[in-house]
């Protein structure tokens, strides 16, 4: 089987639910705390896992609880964790999450031991870059490990897939590294610069993409859809999502990429495995937490073909 390589953090999320996202300077009350594991990163690994991919994850914890009971969940996923990397005297990752009624969340993140993932450990992981069929990275270790990370794939023809969250601003040494981006339409307007208001404005950015180097520009939209440009295959167009009713969107960009990515190691077209990132991202929004949101392929192919005659087109 293909193996998908993950490079990225791993959280832990304390999560409270709250009638509305705090404003600043506001104290809201709010009513259940949990605590799930999360990280972009670990997210990506496990949604790719659990859609049937064989994935090494390269990720770093610190020496506490969090970060041991973390690394047991991934084993769990059958995810190999060799080049995981135990951090002494550093905390593990945190998340603060707020979810509203609305299932709208707003997100603090403490690196932690994310950011002692360092370009040495990717060259020392030089055994799992040379196994991967596909690379999945995103925003939440050092820029100066993701460029590393996209060098070494480079120089092994390795197909990169970055999920640019959260947003910010890269260098071009990323950029022209990268096979296929997937950012949503805040991640798409804080790398291009041009305000994402309607499909025009997705095809301005996506052609800004294109001229950095990168082939295949995917931009999540959120119930909407996803616009994706890839001059390769056709003009750019909406491959439109599934409307359910979200009461936690946690975690669904992070599904969407995992599974996007295991359906393109699988070589299935770019529509097709697009469908079945919004299929597992539909899904996951309707129960709570990251990981614990994230579905099996079963339940996604299930849902996928149960529901492709009402594909959300507005
Ligand atoms: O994308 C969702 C994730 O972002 C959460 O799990 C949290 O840990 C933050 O990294």
């Amino acid at each position: 089987m293909k193996k998908i390589l993950v490079v990225g953090s791993s959280n832990t999320d304390l999560i409270i639910q709250v009638p509305e996202i705090p404003r600043p300077g506001e104290t809201v009350l709010g009513s259940r705390f949990q605590t799930f594991p999360g990280g972009k990163g670990a997210n990506q690994a496990v949604a790719a896992a659990r859609a049937g991919g064989e994935v090494i994850f390269i990720a770093a914890v610190g020496d506490d609880p969090y970060g041991s009971e973390a690394v047991k969940g991934y084993r769990r996923d059958r995810i190999n964790c060799e080049d995981i990397k135990v951090c002494r005297d550093t905390p593990s990752g945190i998340a603060l999450i707020s979810v509203s009624e609305k299932g709208e969340n707003a997100i603090s993140v403490a690196p932690g031991a994310n950011y002692k993932l360092s370009p040495e450990d990717m060259e020392e992981a030089e055994a799992a870059f040379d196994e991967a069929d596909l690379m999945l990275i995103q925003l939440e270790i050092t820029l100066d490990t993701v460029h590393r990370a996209v060098e070494i794939c480079e120089e092994l023809r390795t197909r990169v897939i970055l999920n640019p969250a959260p947003a910010t601003d890269l260098p071009d040494g990323i950029l022209n590294r990268t096979d296929i981006i997937t950012p949503n339409e805040a991640e798409a307007e804080r790398l291009t610069g041009i305000r994402i208001r309607n499909e025009k404005g997705a095809w301005k950015a996506a052609e800004w993409l294109h001229r950095k180097g990168v082939r295949t520009v995917i931009i999540t939209l959120g119930a909407r859809g996803a616009y994706l440009s890839d001059p390769a295959t056709g003009p750019g167009r909406m491959i439109p999502g599934f409307a359910v009713n979200a009461v936690d969107t946690t975690a669904a960009g992070d599904v969407f990429n995992g599974q996007l990515a295991v359906a393109l190691s699988e070589g299935k077209s770019l529509e097709h495995a697009i469908g079945l990132a919004h299929a597992a991202a539909a899904l996951s929004v309707q129960k709570t937490g990251a990981q614990s949101s994230i579905p099996m392929r079963e339940e996604t192919d299930y849902f996928y073909q149960a529901n492709l005659a009402n594909q959300h087109t507005k």
